[in-house]
């Protein structure tokens, strides 16, 4: 108990370490901006002590928003020299405030509708409503491919070096012309556990392009170098839409608006199939130019619980999967398939156990009345906090902290488990 509370107190005093006024990074040195993602998971984090700092969290997000409804996937106040690729890299971008010209997973409707509940909540709810409905109007307008919202960067995702992305990769060229550059991720956390440097040349490249058609989106996604469906994006943006819908009438917003989203929640459903891997037995990544799939279980192919979507039978087979890796690792739930050659216990999405896929997963799961398999991937999270501290991600194998320390989702994550009815009472 007593080992808990002190937990809890760390938790807490890791957010405000991270806290810049106003935002919250997500590691000092490593991570020096706004984080998309990172930011919502915060926010869901920090609800449940402060729901005003929280919300807060949240607009300030909002304020990289571009004209277009893209919000993207770091914000840059500044320009620190020890961050690489910073804002000149990514050139000019078109929000109010620097930034990148790609977007990242939209939990943001999820997580507001989860922090503001009761009656003071529907001011909240409002007042970020247009932001968030143009926000995935962008998704379904700018990044559409095959029918389903795909991806233009492995970035993007939040998923940077999963093995899913190399079929895409391996069919890019390195630009020839692609300005030297010196990585300060590898100066800061040991280059074990992060992507290779044939990768960063590439995810390089893709900014290039981006920066060369003056970030326009539609042609980043027509004419980009990269263009896969991630089940990531697709499974958290379906159930976002959900969350959206679900807002949208609570607040009144006009019958052609819920309809919009109806209409984007249809589409959703129906490109759940665009993901499955019959071979696999699973949902995975696939190219969309080529409509090849990657071949390995990650730790986002079981969010089809997480948006309620797929088949009784696919959830069936991804729920065998995840027998299967359970009896494979100590700490659920891998990023990469541990049966795959390239599973690396240590190295970043090629296998370590990330806490919020592992929070997105067991809510899925648990809502869809799998409770064992939900237990089983929190209190593996939960072990892992408690004998490493809260890093960035984990080694499935062990338990011992990778990547960065002292990490904002990770002590947001665990603040919200150990405190699930306890939203700080402002909402
Ligand atoms: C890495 C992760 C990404 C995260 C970011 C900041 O790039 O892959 O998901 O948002 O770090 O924590």
């Amino acid at each position: 108990m007593s080992q808990k509370l002190s937990l809890q107190q760390t938790a807490i005093n890791t957010l405000n370490l991270n806290d810049r006024g106003g935002f919250t990074i997500p590691t000092a040195g490593l991570y020096p901006y706004q984080w998309n993602w990172d930011s919502a998971f915060v926010a869901l984090g920090i609800a449940t002590y402060d729901m005003d700092r929280a919300w807060r969290e949240i607009t300030t997000l909002i304020e990289g928003q571009w004209p277009d409804g893209m919000i993207p996937s770091i914000i840059f106040r500044d320009d620190n020299p020890d961050y690489f690729p910073g804002p000149s890299r990514w050139g000019k971008t078109h929000g109010a405030i620097p930034s990148t010209g790609v977007s990242q997973p939209p939990v943001l409707a999820t997580v507001v509708r989860q922090i503001t509940q009761g009656s003071k909540g529907i001011a909240r709810r409002a007042e970020v409503f247009d932001a968030i409905f143009a926000w995935h109007k962008w998704f379904h307008d700018a990044r559409t491919a095959s029918g389903i919202v795909a991806t233009v960067h492995p970035w993007e995702t939040g998923r940077d070096n999963c093995p899913e992305w190399n079929i895409g990769l391996d069919l890019m060229e390195v630009a020839p012309d692609l300005p030297p550059y010196t990585r300060m991720d590898n100066k800061h956390v040991n280059p074990h556990h992060r992507p290779t440097q044939e990768q960063y040349d590439k995810y390089l490249t893709i900014v290039h392009f981006g920066d060369g058609i003056g970030w326009d989106q539609r042609r980043l996604t027509n004419e980009g170098p990269f263009l896969m469906a991630d089940p990531n994006i697709h499974f958290v943006l379906l159930r976002a839409d959900k969350d959206l819908l679900a807002m949208a009438e609570e607040i009144g917003e006009p019958v052609e608006t819920c309809e919009q989203i109806r209409a984007w929640i249809a589409k959703g459903e129906a490109a759940t199939d665009y993901i499955w891997n019959e071979e696999l037995g699973a949902f995975s990544a696939r190219d969309i130019r080529t409509g090849k799939f990657s071949d390995g279980f990650s730790n986002c192919s079981a969010l089809c619980f997480y948006a309620d979507t797929g088949t009784k039978e696919q959830r069936a087979r991804v729920l065998a999967h995840l027998q299967r890796v359970e009896n494979k690792v100590s700490y659920m739930l891998p990023s990469w398939d541990p049966d795959a050659p390239d599973f690396e216990p240590q190295r970043y999405w090629c296998g370590p156990m990330w806490p919020q896929m592992n929070y997105m997963t067991a809510l899925g799961l648990e809502e869809q009345s799998e409770p064992e398999m939900a237990r089983t991937i929190r209190d593996a999270l939960n072990n892992a906090i408690e004998k490493s501290g809260f890093w960035e991600c984990f080694d499935p194998l062990t338990g011992e902290g990778c990547v960065g320390a002292n990490f904002s989702w990770t002590a947001a994550v665990w603040l919200s488990w150990q405190n699930a009815t306890k939203l700080s009472g402002a909402a």
